[in-house]
Formats: structure tokens, sequence, C-alpha cells
């Protein structure tokens, strides 16, 4: 379909092509030097010890969880208002995810008091995700870890550039993990990053992440290494040099391309509250500096949000939502280990989100656009 405004848009220019031109020629395309580069780079601009680059955001929590020993009999306390990626991700270890419910409908991150009734003898973690890039309360998450001694892993997904008190989103947690899925704030396509401060977890995530191997293709390439003892049982979720040469320049690009995307919601907020005061705006207020991943808002409950996404897309506007609440997927209603709790703001978020276009190249009149056209749609679909 043609948009006229689509929901996102990747920014890739000429640097981009440069990039990923140089490293064809240079004959080198598996984890190499450039990857090593992206990933030293990722990790000064996080301010964090270790960056490992990996194939996708869903192989990333999947490590992290390998990493921290979550297993069969496991619980992770995780958000249901997040992409089935993440609890995914816990289930493939065989652990079981124990969702909880969000603050608010003005703050759609994991409620700490949430997480913290939702402790049991087998808790062994806690999942936080950075709904949209809006940071989670992140001190009140890791004094509840603290105080029952649980390990914490941080989906940023959505966050990457975002920061809290100073730390860097990703970088509060055991282990971080980012995704650069082609509508992410800086995509590689397919890619994603692990991040952590321990030298032990960075180890157990590098052998995880290439079959449990003591050494590369690329350590046996430069003469370094001739032979390898397998160590554990690993997988292939490594990242070629290509994607990490093309990630390169998107992380050049990040603070300004975040910064734009802040600037367009607050232009977004503004507008909502001259043209559309009914309509609700989560994160209109929120701790720290957001990387302004989406744009949420809530639409009056009467409102059919099917007709109003029809009328947009009419106009040629695309919208989403995020997110259909997981524990209320067919395939999560029959998981034999499913908690069978509401989650009341979970589920009202689910039925009345809806995410309108948010990308850098977008203008103020794009904006204005997009808010006149959904007065128009709400008011055609009462
Ligand atoms: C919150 C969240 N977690 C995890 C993922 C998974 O990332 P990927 O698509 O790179 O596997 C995504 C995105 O797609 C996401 O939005």
């Amino acid at each position: 379909m043609n948009w006229r405004i689509p929901l996102a848009d990747v920014d890739i220019g000429s640097a981009e092509i440069a990039a990923v031109q140089k490293v064809l020629e240079s004959r080198w395309l598996t984890m190499g030097s450039v990857t090593r580069q992206f990933e030293q780079e990722f990790a000064r601009q996080m301010n964090v010890k270790h960056a490992l680059a990996v194939a996708n955001g869903t192989a990333a929590l999947h490590l992290a969880c390998l990493a921290l020993g979550i297993g069969p009999g496991d619980e992770v306390i995780v958000p249901s208002l997040t992409f089935v990626a993440s609890a995914n991700a816990i289930r493939y270890t065989g652990a079981t995810p124990v969702f909880g419910d969000v603050v608010s409908l003005l703050d759609l991150n994991i409620s700490p008091l949430a997480v913290e009734k939702s402790i049991s003898p087998r808790t062994k973690a806690i999942m936080v995700v950075h709904y949209g890039g809006y940071p989670c309360d992140m001190p009140a998450i890791r004094a509840i870890a603290q105080k029952y001694n649980l390990k914490i892993i941080e989906d940023a997904a959505h966050a990457v550039g975002g920061e809290l008190e100073g730390i860097s989103l990703g970088c509060w947690s055991d282990i971080g993990c980012f995704s650069f899925f082609s509508n992410k704030n800086m995509t590689t396509g397919e890619g994603g990053m692990v991040v952590t401060n321990s030298d032990e977890l960075a180890n157990r995530l590098g052998l995880l992440r290439s079959h449990g191997m003591t050494t590369l293709t690329w350590d046996r390439h430069q003469g370094r290494a001739s032979e390898y003892d397998v160590v554990m049982l690993g997988y292939n979720y490594r990242l070629d040099e290509i994607r990490s040469a093309i990630g390169l320049v998107q992380l050049s690009k990040l603070e300004n391309n975040n910064e734009q995307r802040r600037k367009l919601s607050h232009v977004y907020h503004a507008a909502f509250n001259e043209v559309l005061p009914e309509v609700e705006l989560p994160f209109k207020d929120y701790r720290g500096k957001s990387a302004a991943h989406l744009l949420p808002v809530l639409l009056p409950a009467a409102a059919s949000r099917k007709q109003v996404m029809e009328f947009l897309k009419s106009r040629g506007i695309q919208s989403s939502i995020h997110y259909p609440p997981i524990h209320l997927f067919s395939i999560y209603q029959t998981f034999a280990g499913q908690n069978k709790r509401s989650l009341p703001v979970t589920e009202e978020v689910g039925r009345r989100e809806l995410t309108l276009p948010l990308y850098p190249a977008m203008t103020p009149d794009d904006v204005a656009l997009v808010v006149t056209t959904l007065k128009e749609a709400l008011e055609f679909s009462q």
C-alpha cells in the first residue's frame, strides 16, 4: 500500500549504501572486524562494558534468559502489553512467563507493585519492557530485584538512546536487549544487541551466540586460532558484517533522529490538547529521556477503533495497535503454565490504544494532518 503517511519510515541513505559496498568489496561477510567495531561503538555510546551483536531482538532476549540460567520450573515476570517475542523468549527456555499489569492508562510500563505481587518461590527474574521507548521505573524494579534476589532483563527493543538518571536504557539491569528490526529507531533490517557490565555474563552470551564454540571462524581466518572446543549448547545467533556496517552508520544518526522523534511527540501532544482533548495521551508526563519510538493514544472508550483505523487508511494514514495483550492470544490462553489472573489496565489499553505515525522525517504539518484526520474519523465513527 502506498501510504501518504506511513506508521514508520527508515532513515537510510548514501552512507549506509557506501558502508555495505565497502563490506562486500572486503570479501569478508560474516561476523568480523566491522561487527566488532559496531559492538565497541554501541558499548561506548551506551556507556556499558560489553555489547554483543546478535541476529535479532528475539535472539537477544533468548540469549539473555539462557545466560542467566533461566529454565524449566522457573518463572519470569513480564508485562503482557508488549510484543509476543518478550514472553516467547522466556518460553523457549522452558520457563513460565507470569504477566504483570501496567501502571495506569497514562504509564504503559509494568507496575512495580504488580511485579512484587507476582513473586513466588519459583520467580527467577523480572523482564521489563520500556514501552514505546519510555523508561520504566527502574529504581523501584531494582529495589524489588535486590529484596527478592531476582535477575533483571531489560527488553529495550523500543528504547535505544533513551536514558534514566543518566544511565542508558538497557544498562540498568543484568542484561539489556535491543532490536534493530526495520521499524525501530535504528535499523539493520534484522539485527539486535545484548549488553551487560558483567564479564562472566558477556563470556556466556558470546559462547551461546555461536554454538558454544571457543573460537570463531573469524579468529581462524585471522590465523589467531586453528582449533576449537564446544563447551555448551549454543545457537547460531550471529550478526553479519553487512548489517553491522549499516548499524554503525545508523548509530551515528541515532541521537539526532531520537531528538526529532521527541520534538514531534510534543507537537502531537500540543495538537491533541488543542483539537482533541477527549483523546488520552499516555506518557504525557514521563521520567528520564525517552527514545520516543511510538506515539500511543487512547481513544474514547465508546469509539470504534476498527472504524477509526479504516477511516485513517482511506486517507492514506497508517495506524497500528501496541499491543493486543499477550495473555489473550490463543496460544497463551491454552498454555498450561498460564496464570489466569486478569490484567484490567492492560486489557483496557489493549481495547483503546491506537498508535499513530512517528518517524524523524515527518513534518509538523504531517502531525497536524494526522490529528485533524483522527478528529474527523472519531466524528464519522460515532
Ligand atoms: C518490545 C519488543 N521486544 C522484542 C522484539 C523482538 O525484536 P526482533 O523483531 O528484532 O526479533 C520487538 C520487535 O520487534 C519488540 O517490539
